[in-house]
């Protein structure tokens, strides 16, 4: 645990610039600086660095942070590991403050699986290449499969003897514990099972999980070697072509990509994922050139592991077998990355086919003309499949169409699923708007599934429907629950950017006389909002809470934007960086009249919005007791009450009508 404060001297010592200049080459652009964007594929800069606000934005990909996000995205780490990298950077000693005992447990075991497992790496690796039976077994066999010296090394495959005990027992005399090989998945051991005092004999109390194996160790982002899968020599269909360690605390199989650290820049710069289900699929396309593959490794496809690729791209293309019984399986794979938001494509290989062993029967450069040739929108792909089983039958063809259609209803971006649908009429000869309807009834369902609260609210009715009374339970299902998350992002979105800004107000003297005065925005808003009503959205209640705490001191937004807390910080750099503030940034020079010279409409409008949103929310409440409530007297109450309400709800509605707005 790093202490507050080594947290705070960590931040301000960190200066923007100099951080992303170690990645990044940056020339002056104005007050800013502007480079080539480290996160996805440019060719003309769109990666804006300010020093004055401490954070970066890319205009291509949307990505934007502060100094610690910075190391976080670049490095792969994660916070206190960015942390210390800057620390390291700015000479900060760290005094950590004291762990549990139990996170020590917990820490310790981690690295010691790490150790374990990165021994097991140079020992498994050592025998290929320094022993008789690694160099007769194991690497002639990489060698007859066409796999380079180059590949060997680079991915650090290995060779586990023909020995009951071979790992075992180096791992032991090297001075490792047993518990840590066991714990690691590198040991089996009998004793749990047997523990008893009759039990087996010392000798036979533990063995190998890898023997005579060609071993592929399994990296995680950050290079170290987590897991191994071993294939055997065998051709015995009795023997497991493939053992796999097994989940442990370093381990996780669902949230692992075989070949993702050897595979990640280049996923980047090509902005595209190819996906594969073996690990020699892996190894080869390397060797053929192409770089940016990953593995699932036997397992189907998980929402982790999709969310691994999207932190380095938004295209998938999926690479099938093509005697792969499990091509419609292989569907549902194609749905979640789609349910993700990502762009899919797939690759079909010829009948019997894999990616390694295609990529040995054709040259190099024949294999790529291959994937650029053969590889098809998922559209394409699930309608050429399934369009020969159902050309002559009009109700599998139906099937069909609604099947497509399903896969389309998971895209959420609007703009994307009305292109398909337009795309699917084409194919299958079928009018868009049946499809278009089919589509809406399907999401209208899924909406309808999801739980209550993840469901879009739906707006207010009017106050003449609200007062009609009682309609019975009809009304009540159509009032959404209102929101007030908008509005206190906005009153956020002010503070942040104009905070410290002048405005002049009317201030009543006792005697009934106007005078003017002169206030910054920060204390006319905290003024009209602290103590009358409360945020709602946690992390905008705690940034409004440094608002009032620190009223009157002027705080620049530097403050937010380099604050301790992950969650202020995070959340100010993306109000600041969102297209409302582009005006700040000098690349685009836009609008003549800025929102700054509107000031106090602005704010005004801002703080009436969520005062009036507020007393929809009461109205709302007080509608459904209304309608819940049975004696006759607490009836009236709540009409003359929900009058009100409803008569202060029309004033300031007409009082946010009255100000001119942008
Ligand atoms: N797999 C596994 N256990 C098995 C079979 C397969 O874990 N018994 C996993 C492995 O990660 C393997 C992947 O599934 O790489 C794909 O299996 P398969 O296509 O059978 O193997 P290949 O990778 O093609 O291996 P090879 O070319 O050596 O036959
Ligand atoms: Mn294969």
């Amino acid at each position: 645990m790093i202490p507050k404060e080594t947290i705070s001297s960590i931040f301000e010592a960190s200066r923007i610039d100099e951080v992303v200049g170690e990645f990044v080459s940056l020339k002056k652009r104005g007050t800013n600086l502007i480079g080539l964007c480290p996160f996805h594929n440019e060719k003309t800069p769109s990666f804006n660095v300010s020093p004055v606000k401490g954070i970066y934005k890319c205009f291509g990909c949307g990505k934007a942070g502060n100094s610690v996000n910075f190391i976080m995205e670049h490095e792969q780490m994660n916070y206190p590991e960015a942390l210390r990298w800057l620390a390291k950077k700015y000479n900060i000693p760290i005094e950590e403050e004291e762990q549990t005992p139990e996170q020590v447990i917990a820490n310790n075991e981690r690295e010691s699986l790490y150790v374990v497992c990165s021994f097991a790496q140079k020992n498994f690796t050592e025998n290929l290449w320094e022993t008789d039976e690694g160099k007769s077994v194991g690497l002639s066999y990489f060698h007859q499969r066409g796999l380079t010296d180059e590949i060997i090394h680079k991915f650090q495959l290995g060779y586990s003897f023909d020995k009951w005990r071979g790992f075992s027992d180096a791992a032991l005399k090297a001075g490792h514990k047993l518990e840590y090989l066991v714990k690691a998945g590198l040991t089996i051991s009998k004793e749990a099972a047997e523990n008893t005092p009759s039990g087996p004999p010392e000798q036979d109390r533990f063995f190998d999980r890898f023997s005579a194996r060609i071993i592929f160790p399994v990296h995680n982002v950050s290079g170290r070697v987590i897991a191994f899968g071993g294939r055997t020599l065998k051709t015995d269909k009795k023997v497991a072509k493939y053992i796999n360690s097994p989940e442990t605390d370093i381990y996780h199989k669902s949230k692992v990509l075989y070949g993702l650290y050897f595979s990640k820049k280049k996923i980047v710069e090509e902005d595209n994922c190819f996906l594969v289900e073996g690990y020699t699929d892996v190894t080869s396309m390397h060797q053929a050139g192409i770089e940016n593959v990953v593995a699932s490794s036997g397992t189907a496809l998980t929402v982790d592991q999709i969310r691994l690729i999207r932190r380095y791209t938004n295209n998938i293309t999926i690479m099938y077998d093509g005697d792969s019984a499990g091509i419609k399986a292989s569907f549902r794979g194609i749905d979640l990355v789609l349910e993700e938001g990502m762009n899919v494509r797939v690759l079909l290989f010829p009948d019997g086919e894999d990616p390694d062993s295609y990529s040995k029967k054709v040259s190099n450069t024949e294999f790529k003309a291959f994937i650029k040739e053969n590889t098809k929108d998922f559209l394409a792909f699930k309608a050429q499949l399934l369009y020969n089983e159902s050309a002559h039958d009009p109700i599998k063809k139906a099937g069909l169409i609604k099947e497509l259609v399903e896969s389309i209803s998971l895209i959420p971006e609007p703009i994307y699923r009305s292109v398909y649908i337009k795309e699917c009429s084409r194919i299958m000869d079928v009018d868009e708007q049946a499809l278009l309807s089919e589509l809406n009834k399907l999401r209208r369902k899924k909406q309808y599934d999801k739980p209550a609260d993840k469901q879009e609210s739906s707006s207010y009715e009017t106050p003449e429907e609200l007062l009609t009374f009682p309609e019975g339970e009809k009304v009540v299902q159509k009032i959404g629950v209102t929101e007030t998350e908008h509005q206190e992002k906005d009153i956020i979105r002010i503070l942040l950017n104009f905070g410290n800004d002048k405005l002049t107000i009317d201030n009543e003297l006792e005697d009934g006389t106007k005078e003017p005065v002169e206030v910054s925005v920060t204390a006319l808003v905290v003024h009209e909002i602290h103590g009358d009503l409360e945020f709602e959205v946690p992390v905008y209640k705690k940034l409004f809470e440094e608002f009032v705490l620190h009223e009157g001191e002027g705080l620049s937004s530097n403050y937010f934007t380099q604050h301790p807390d992950p969650e202020i910080s995070a959340t100010a750099i993306e109000i600041l960086t969102s297209p409302h503030s582009l005006a700040n940034w000098e690349k685009h020079n836009i609008p003549v009249i800025t929102e700054a010279m509107l000031l106090k409409q602005s704010v005004l409008h801002a703080v009436y919005a969520l005062k009036l949103r507020k007393l929809e929310k009461l109205i709302h409440d007080n509608q459904k007791r209304l309608q819940e409530s049975s004696g006759y007297e607490e009836q009236v109450i709540l009409v003359t009450m929900q009058k009100l309400l409803i008569q202060s709800k029309q004033s300031f509605s007409k009082l946010l009508g009255r100000i001119v707005l942008r």
